[in-house]
């Protein structure tokens, strides 16, 4: 299939397994032109989300991309991570270079800011991977700016599916759920990639060995994350791939069939704090809600092993 057009790209994450995954893929696709990648505290804290984003670049060879550090905590309330799945490093152990520089700098929402104003409005896109409260802040902070974002497209939330931080809450939204509150309510254009679709595309072991047998650098370490993921999860035969679906659905919509809801968070303090509030008969928010996953699996394996 011919490559679209590039589109100038930020990631914001919290590599992370799975994060880690999703900016190989990108990494590997022409489809986006990377400026920046910006950190967020979530799966592990700050230091080390910021750390794993330069040492997945220089495994990629691309320090050239500049590692911008953000917020270090949510906005408003305690956070919480998940060193339990991701590992105190964040990568599962699995063996990565450490960064060749510092990060470019540690205010990740002005850097989005300067560079949303530099660029033609609409020409920039986020993909986010973790908590939004860079992006919250980003919104709030600077709004002119923010309405110049081209596509702005999340990992988050849970509609019809479980949560995986209790019992609706999905770990995103909960680990900021006043963020992810105030995204929703911006009237910026969002596309959100829950649990309902992520859950879908899964990696058994088949799917790793296929990668390792293709012996290209980025399908053998996500291999390697994948497996890391095997070891600290239980969850059968095969592993949710969360944080790709991102940039799969910015390849290819079409992998996806979409509903409008209107979107609200619990921002409370019970166990369902970070739980979706959805409205199935407003529609500002676009919510990928199906999936045609042996496509979208063979696209990622297609971009890791090119
Ligand atoms: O619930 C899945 C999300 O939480 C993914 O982004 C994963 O990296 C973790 O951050
Ligand atoms: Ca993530």
């Amino acid at each position: 299939m011919p490559h679209q057009p590039s589109r100038i790209t930020v990631i914001d994450t919290d590599p992370g397994i799975d994060d880690a995954v999703a900016i190989l893929l990108a990494l590997n696709s022409p489809e986006f032109d990377i400026r920046g990648i910006t950190t967020v505290a979530g799966n592990i804290g700050i230091a080390t989300t910021t750390r794993n984003a330069g040492r997945i670049l220089v495994l990629a060879g691309r320090s050239d991309i500049p590692v911008i550090a953000g917020a270090n905590a949510p906005l408003s309330r305690k956070g919480f991570d998940t060193a339990d799945i991701h590992g105190n490093d964040g990568l599962g152990g699995v063996s990565f270079p450490e960064p060749i520089a510092q990060p470019a700098g540690h205010d990740a929402v002005a850097w989005l800011a300067q560079l949303l104003d530099e660029e033609a409005a609409g020409t920039v896109d986020i993909l986010a991977l973790g908590p939004l409260t860079n992006v919250a802040r980003l919104l709030t902070e600077h709004p002119t700016s923010a309405s110049r974002i081209g596509r702005l497209i999340a990992m988050g939330g849970a509609i019809r599916e479980p949560g995986n931080i209790g019992l609706k809450a999905e770990f995103n939204i909960a680990a900021d759920p006043e963020a992810a509150e105030i995204v929703f309510a911006s009237g910026q254009p969002v596309t959100l990639i829950p649990l309902d679709v992520t859950r879908k595309v899964r990696a058994d072991r088949a799917y790793l060995s296929a990668l390792r047998a293709a012996a290209k650098p980025a399908a053998t370490i996500s291999a390697e994350l994948i497996d890391a993921y095997f070891q600290s999860t239980t969850g059968g035969e095969s592993r949710p791939l969360h944080d790709p679906c991102v940039m799969l659905y910015a390849l290819q919509p079409d992998l996806f069939g979409c509903e409008r809801f209107g979107l609200g968070v619990d921002t409370g303090n019970s166990g369902d704090a970070g739980a979706l509030l959805f409205d199935t008969n407003a529609g500002e928010i676009s919510v990928a809600m199906t999936v045609n996953s042996p496509a979208a699996l063979d696209l990622l394996r297609k971009r890791l092993i090119a």
